[in-house]
């Protein structure tokens, strides 16, 4: 059963009556373009077609209930709470993602009511393919809908719009100091594309990328480990980035020009240096598989994704163990180009595969995985998917 037909089908069981609506967002992968967001930079994600659901009923009194349903079909109820009284630190644990997003849409007063919320979703737990931005797409698109709100492309809300308060329940309510990569991801990719972004300046591209046509795939491997030091390491990468940019004297380090990379490093102390030629080089090779996209050359992309791997292992150090072995086996099997996809320090890698080398692929990283001793992987060929809609 799909995520939009199980959370419709749970609400009526569950709570005796009928959704107002079902709404949902997908997870993404990242193509190109990894730690450039919050540097005001370029990124070039894509939606996969796996998705979180959110089931909605509008409610008179104010509250706001949740109920998650899992893979093993068992819900879970969070301790409801009254949309009014929502506060940053006022609810923990996985109900501060949907509250987040009712507080944050609530403080930019577009929607305040209280809503029933049955959640349901394939969108793989903490692998790095944004599944808590899935959710919270998917119950902003829920909560405005129930208010009677349809964000588009040319009217107020638009998407952009609602991408900036998934980001405020992020950073402010949930306390994670992300981008704006994830939530634009999901709430704007379309099928068949991969979405390239300036973040900066807000503009959009459908960027086509169809690489079953090309005889090619997008193997995602899930090295099924999230290291604890995510959090505290992608906090001190953000901070030395705006250190960096400081010290420079621009806004950001989208502002750094590649031209002259070399005397603009030697400009900075040395622990800033790797982080600057990475965001630089990172965004100069979003360009170049744009361009390269564009033609329709997507199998000339594969190097420019190795180049990123190496350039976020050896520069940005945010890479681990299990994504380098990941990456190494697929390239030296025949993948065009891997890399690390979303934050790092686990999740998962991404692997530009010819459709005949597929099965090698598979097997090498497999082996690999066997012998360096790892838990098995999971794998899995992710086709550009379309982004977060009403479904019912
Ligand atoms: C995480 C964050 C994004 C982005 C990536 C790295 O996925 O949520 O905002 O910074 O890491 O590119």
């Amino acid at each position: 059963m799909s995520p939009v037909d199980r959370a419709a089908e749970r609400f009526r069981r569950l709570l005796d009556h009928t959704p107002d609506g079902v709404w949902s967002a997908p997870g993404r992968v990242n193509l190109i373009g990894e730690h450039t967001d919050y540097n005001d930079g370029l990124v070039l994600p894509f939606a996969l077609p796996h998705r979180v659901a959110v089931a909605a009923a509008a409610r008179a009194d104010g509250q706001l209930t949740m109920i998650t349903v899992g893979d093993d079909g068992v819900p879970q109820r969070a301790r409801p709470a009254a949309v009014s009284g929502l506060e940053p630190g006022s609810v923990t644990g996985w109900a501060a993602f949907p509250s987040g997003v009712a507080w944050a849409l609530r403080e930019a007063g577009v929607a305040e009511g209280g809503a029933d919320l049955v959640i349901s979703g394939d969108v793989p737990a903490g692998a790095g393919l944004s599944s808590s931005h899935a959710l919270q797409c998917a119950v902003a698109l829920a909560l405005l809908g129930l208010a009677g709100v349809a964000p588009d492309e040319d009217s107020s809300p638009t998407l952009a719009e609602v991408a900036r308060w998934v980001q405020r329940s992020e950073n402010d309510f949930v306390g994670a100091p992300t981008g704006l990569l994830d939530q634009t991801a999901s709430l704007c990719c379309v099928a068949a594309h991969a979405l390239f972004l300036d973040v900066r300046s807000g503009a959009r591209e459908q960027v086509p990328f169809d690489a079953a046509a090309a005889g090619l795939e997008v193997l995602v491997i899930d090295t099924r480990t999230k290291h604890s030091l995510a959090d505290s390491a992608y906090g001190e990468r953000r901070r030395g980035c705006e250190r960096a940019a400081a010290l420079l004297g621009v806004p950001a380090l989208r502002d750094v020009p590649a031209a002259g990379l070399a005397e603009t490093l030697a400009a900075l102390p040395e622990d800033l240096r790797p982080l600057v030629r990475h965001v630089v080089t990172e965004n100069e090779r979003v360009l170049t598989v744009v361009t390269a996209l564009r033609a329709g050359a997507l199998a000339d992309i594969g190097p420019h994704l190795t180049a990123s791997h190496t350039s976020l292992r050896d520069d940005y150090r945010v890479s681990c163990r299990e994504l380098d072995v990941a990456v190494d086996a697929a390239v030296g099997a025949g993948a065009l180009g891997a890399r690390m996809t979303g934050g790092g320090f686990g999740g998962s890698a991404i692997a530009l595969v010819p459709v005949d080398r597929s099965d090698a692929v598979r097997e090498a990283v497999s082996t690999a995985y066997d012998r360096a001793d790892l838990g098995a992987p999971r794998m899995f060929t992710a086709v550009p998917s379309a982004g977060a809609r009403r479904d019912a």
